[in-house]
């Protein structure tokens, strides 16, 4: 037992058996906490070697220990999965190999009745080139799908030159030639995802038409796929030139272009607020909305807020995953994140996701900073999302680009393999989707059939199992901060202000406070031992618990209940 553990359980007493708030109130998801999965890399029940939808069944148990609210669910719809789901060939089926619309159902029912919501992944912007609706639009300029999806003549004498210049978002022509019907579909990603065109209300209602059909099975909302590419500019002129190498968090900008025609169109906030209201007219539950959106924040948060109209409930704020975890970085970020999203505004805390190395990564593998990083995760104002196996600090791998199953991956695999790995990105995404972990058996108890992506070597310490049994595991800790956000009002639902007096270079320290109630945060993130002056209130909890709570250990983070002054 520890020197603190005392005053831990005290409080954890005290707030324990307070009610619980925020569950099924209107706006839960204000307050809620997201797990996503990747269904193919969960837990494979059928021994392909995949994931599936009766493994998440299986295993919901272990996301409701850990304490989290809402369950995000990458695609599992049919598809060719040529991009792993991101690629859908009918949106109102379920992958076979991921199971069936019983099983789908089954899913919704379950994760209901431990009190959880659930989150479908909406891919709106494009389908797989083997959709009916695509196949039909390409098979003629004439038939009835003819415009559902964004054609051009090309230009040239023979047509054979793309339209225009724009670019997909990851760099190269958009555009591509069809033989049968002689002219370009546009793609804002790969090939092999034409985009839809929203231009014709037929395809919007069709698209709203697939929304309606599962929130109608009881979904309780949606993560929309790059949402900011929905619509494009109708007189298709050229994007004019930028200096930009590579797109970033705040500009989709790159590949020398500025993508000023053909993402964040005015069309595309109005279309967020179309969608909300059709979402809004499923209200018992209320149901939410997060958009994988990118651009500077006057842009994306008109996804949020346009023309007086409410669009999504929030957007993904990916400076998260660029940002260095330093001091004075991460309080610039916060402020930010304060100052452009205030209340009524939720920000978003992700640090990873399937298309973005582990978080543990930048960290250096390091157990002690992954624990202070999710200590601030689930104690700033805004909705944390983990990526499933980020509660037990699954590493990235090296996966070289050649050998990647990722389409990504196969695109850039002529960039040397040193420069990748030289930023520290998965260039090659199949990094970020190894297989979860759960035990020691053979494949880390993922799968018994043949892993489709490697199982990570050190297993054996890093899987469920084991880390329930340690009680300083990085998954236990998950599970005690869980606890505490979700029982701590002023965690939830309170103001964040940053405590000046304490944040410095080496310390980011900030309050938070809600009906009368008022917490200090504190973080070290720096490798000195630190001294900080007593009176800063009682310890709740801290993340080295057998430390004085004024010595603070390198990356210690510790949680005081203060006093208000007024
Ligand atoms: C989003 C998804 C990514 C997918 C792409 C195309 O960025 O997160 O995984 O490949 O859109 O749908």
């Amino acid at each position: 037992m520890t020197k603190y553990t005392p005053i831990i359980s005290l409080a954890l007493s005290i707030v324990f058996l307070s009610p619980t708030f925020g569950q099924g109130s209107e706006e839960w998801w204000k307050s809620t906490t997201v797990y996503q999965i990747y269904p193919r890399s969960f837990y494979d029940t059928d021994v392909d070697g995949l994931g599936d939808l009766e493994g998440i069944i299986q295993k919901l148990d272990h996301i409701k220990k850990l304490g989290f609210e809402t369950i995000w669910i990458s695609p599992f719809f049919k598809s060719p999965q040529r991009d792993f789901g991101y690629d859908i060939s009918d949106y109102q089926s379920i992958a076979p190999e991921y199971g069936d619309m019983e099983t789908c159902k089954r899913l919704i029912s379950e994760i209901h009745k431990r009190d959880m919501k659930v989150v479908f992944d909406l891919v709106m912007n494009h389908t797989s080139d083997e959709h009916d609706w695509f196949k039909e639009s390409a098979s003629s300029k004439d038939n009835p799908k003819a415009d559902w999806y964004v054609w051009k003549d090309g230009k040239g004498k023979e047509g054979k030159k793309p339209p225009n210049n724009w670019n997909a978002t990851i760099g190269g022509s958009g555009w591509h030639y069809n033989e049968v019907r002689k002219q370009f579909y546009w793609a804002s990603f790969l090939e092999f995802q034409p985009d839809l065109n929203y231009s014709n209300p037929e395809v919007k209602n069709a698209m709203l038409d697939v929304a309606r059909f599962w929130l109608g099975e009881g979904v309780d909302g949606f993560r929309l796929d790059i949402f900011n590419s929905i619509y494009e500019d109708t007189s298709f002129v050229n994007n004019p030139a930028s200096l930009r190498i590579v797109p970033s968090e705040e500009s989709p900008d790159g590949f020398f272009q500025k993508m000023k025609y053909n993402v964040n169109q005015e069309e595309s906030f109005e279309f967020a607020t179309e969608l909300r209201a059709v979402v809004d007219s499923f209200s018992n539950p209320q149901r939410f909305m997060v958009g994988e959106v990118f651009g500077d924040v006057e842009t994306t948060k008109k996804f949020c807020t346009y023309n007086g109209k409410d669009g999504l409930h929030t957007i993904f704020l990916f400076q998260t995953l660029s940002t260095p975890f330093k001091a004075r970085k991460w309080r610039k970020m916060v402020e930010e994140f304060e100052h452009n999203f205030p209340v009524p505004f939720v920000p978003t805390y992700v640090f990873s996701n399937h298309d973005r190395r582990r978080s543990i990564t930048p960290l250096g593998n390091d157990v002690r900073k992954a624990k202070l990083l999710a200590f601030f995760q689930f104690t700033a104002r805004g909705i944390p999302f983990t990526y499933y196996g980020e509660e037990l600090g699954i590493e990235k791998p090296l996966l070289p680009l050649k050998t990647g199953k990722d389409p990504l991956a196969q695109r850039y695999k002529s960039i040397p393999q040193f420069l990748v790995n030289w930023t520290g990105q998965s260039l090659n995404r199949d990094e970020c989707r190894t297989p979860m972990l759960w035990d020691t058996t053979v494949n880390a108890g993922f799968t018994s059939g043949k892993p489709w992506l490697p199982v990570a070597e050190n297993y054996n310490e890093i899987n469920v199992e084991s880390q329930n049994e340690n009680p300083e595991s990085l998954m236990n800790f998950y599970a005690q901060m869980l606890a505490f956000r979700n029982q701590i009002p002023a965690l939830k639902f309170g103001s964040l202000e940053i405590d000046e007096d304490l944040s410095n270079g080496k310390v980011f320290a900030f309050n938070r406070e809600f009906e009368g109630q008022r917490y200090l945060i504190v973080m070290n993130m720096s490798n000195r031992l630190l001294k900080l002056h007593d009176g800063l209130g009682e310890v709740v909890f801290t993340t080295h618990q057998e430390s004085d709570p004024y010595d603070f250990q390198p990356w210690e983070g510790t949680l005081f209940r203060s006093a208000i002054s007024d």
